[in-house]
């Protein structure tokens, strides 16, 4: 660990980064790998809602996760050394051969369990800010590397926008997205737990060698919002629903509302209706709200990766 800079933070300062959730628009998942994994092809996008995580210079390693315009503490994210934020941590200070640890708060603006990678957001804003508070200056290839080691969905967490991803979803490739594109995000009251919905797909023998989106890709290259509408697809969304049939009355929802397209977030159970604009999401997330479903958002598509917001 290097001394303060002169351009860094005072002793004892905070240092808070935004990572956005994100969005599968194509999720293409292929058989089972030996090491448990699911080869992909999907395409990424980095949507607005945000988990702000904020560390500060610690004797040990502490979390505490508290949910965005305040309110007790947030139900169902670990605290301890298994939150992937402390992993990132200690991750980062591996990579770093240093010792230091760090006070990490994180609030929660990111539905939890529900498909959106909140924990894979914390990970990438844990990393970028110890990098910083810590003057590390670590390479860009090394945090994208550090990431992986953390979990698929945590280098498209540092990067954002919008990317293809491939591999078991870690290796990300930035792509042209000309659109600015708007999400109704329903969460579901329950999570799902995302090794299960992997098992159910297994367990369902849907798997194909996954393909590219190249419609999907061009649909965003024009912002053509019909196109993309007609290119969306997940290949989990069976599985969950499997799950959890009574997703397919949110998507039924969604689209009754006025939803270009319906699907399911990742591996859910959030559900993603496409609107035209902002004034379409919000009218659409007005009658879903009506129709009982609670804490319905709306997010634009793509946003940043994590980002530092601000020294305190
Ligand atoms: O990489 P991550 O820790 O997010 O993965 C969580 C779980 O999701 C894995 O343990 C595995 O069960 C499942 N998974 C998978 N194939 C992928 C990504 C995740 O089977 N490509």
């Amino acid at each position: 660990m290097s001394d303060t800079p002169a351009t860094g933070p005072a002793t004892g300062a905070a240092i808070t980064v935004r990572a956005p959730a994100k969005i599968n628009l194509h999720l293409a998942v292929g058989p089972v790998r030996p090491d448990g994994f699911h080869p992909l092809i999907t395409v990424y996008q980095a949507v607005g809602l945000y988990d702000d995580v904020s560390v500060r210079e610690a004797e040990e390693w502490a979390v505490e996760v508290v949910p965005a315009g305040g309110g007790p503490a947030v139900a169902g994210v670990p605290t301890g050394a298994d939150n992937l934020a402390v992993r990132a941590g200690r991750a980062l200070t591996s990579y770093a051969g240093s010792g230091g640890a760090a006070n990490i708060t994180i609030t929660k603006g990111i539905p939890v369990a529900g498909g959106m990678a909140g924990g894979s957001a914390d990970a990438a804003a844990t990393l970028v800010a110890l990098d910083r508070l810590w003057d590390l200056g670590t390479p860009d290839e090394t945090m994208l590397e550090i990431a992986a080691g953390l979990g698929s969905d945590v280098p498209f967490a540092l990067l954002g926008g919008t990317a293809v991803g491939s591999g078991r979803g870690e290796v990300v490739q930035p792509v042209e997205d000309h659109g600015t594109w708007w999400w109704v995000v329903v969460p579901h009251r329950a999570g799902l737990a995302t090794p299960a919905v992997y098992a159910e797909y297994d367990r369902l023998g849907l798997a194909e060698p996954p393909q590219p989106a190249l419609s999907l890709l061009a649909a965003l290259e024009y912002g053509d919002l019909t196109d993309l509408a007609d290119t969306v697809g997940n290949d989990l969304q069976p599985a969950a629903l499997s799950l959890a049939p009574e997703l397919a009355d949110t998507l039924g929802a969604l689209t009754e509302a006025g939803a270009y397209a319906s699907l399911l977030s990742g591996s859910g159970p959030t559900c993603l209706g496409l609107a035209g604009d902002a004034e379409h999401a919000r009218a659409m997330a007005g009658r879903l709200s009506e129709q009982g479903y609670d804490a319905v958002l709306c997010a634009p598509g793509p946003v940043a990766g994590a980002h530092l917001v601000s020294y305190a």
